[in-house]
């Protein structure tokens, strides 16, 4: 039993955890590493973080504290996903930040990057936003999407094909707090 697990098979209609692929101190290494990498990109001018909700959430509030340099924090809300653990294609926007854009730096995070559908979107739309660059952080990457209008700059850990959940990952919504990134079995 994987700790902070005992009944989440119980309330998650059966689906349990196969095993912890990156545990809670390699994450903090590596967000720390990260943080250091943003802040030296950017010498000058406004950087706005784009956190890609849900799935972002944990990551990105650890990982703007890890940014030592003045930004700015917003959301984008999109849907991709249902319930299932496959992608459905479509990328709908249910929130667009209130933040300008204009003249700033962009920073777009995403908790994984898997078909990159939701990727190529939202920077498509981003692009007609007049900003100063556009930049991605993925915290996961399965390098399988066929073609990505952009390459995150910025990439936590390459992951394996399987389905991941935990540290702001969800499946049907379940298991996002995990400290941990697991898969499913
Ligand atoms: P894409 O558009 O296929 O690249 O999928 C991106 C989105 O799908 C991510 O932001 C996640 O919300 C979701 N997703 C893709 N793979 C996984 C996974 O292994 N676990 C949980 N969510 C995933
Ligand atoms: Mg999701």
């Amino acid at each position: 039993m994987l700790p902070g697990t005992s009944s989440l098979s119980r309330q998650t209609g059966g689906r349990k955890l196969a095993r912890v692929v990156f545990d809670e101190q390699t994450i903090a290494r590596r967000v720390t590493e990260l943080g250091r990498d943003i802040t030296a990109a950017y010498p000058d001018g406004e950087l706005l973080v784009l956190g890609l909700l849900k799935g972002s959430f944990i990551f990105l509030s650890d990982l703007v504290r890890r940014i030592d340099r003045p930004l700015q924090v917003d959301f984008l809300v999109a849907a991709s996903y249902g319930s299932d653990t496959i992608s459905s294609g479509s990328v709908r926007l249910l929130y667009d930040p209130e933040t300008e854009l204009r003249g700033k730096h962009i920073l777009l995070v995403e908790d994984i990057v898997d078909t990159g559908k939701t990727i190529n979107r939202l920077v498509t739309l981003m692009r007609e936003r007049d900003s100063k660059s556009l930049e991605i952080c993925a915290l996961l990457h399965k390098h399988v999407a066929e073609r990505l209008v952009l390459e995150p700059r910025f990439v936590g850990f390459d992951a394996p094909r399987s389905f991941l959940v935990g540290y702001g990952l969800d499946h049907a919504e379940n298991f996002r707090h995990l400290p941990y990134i697991a898969s499913l079995s």
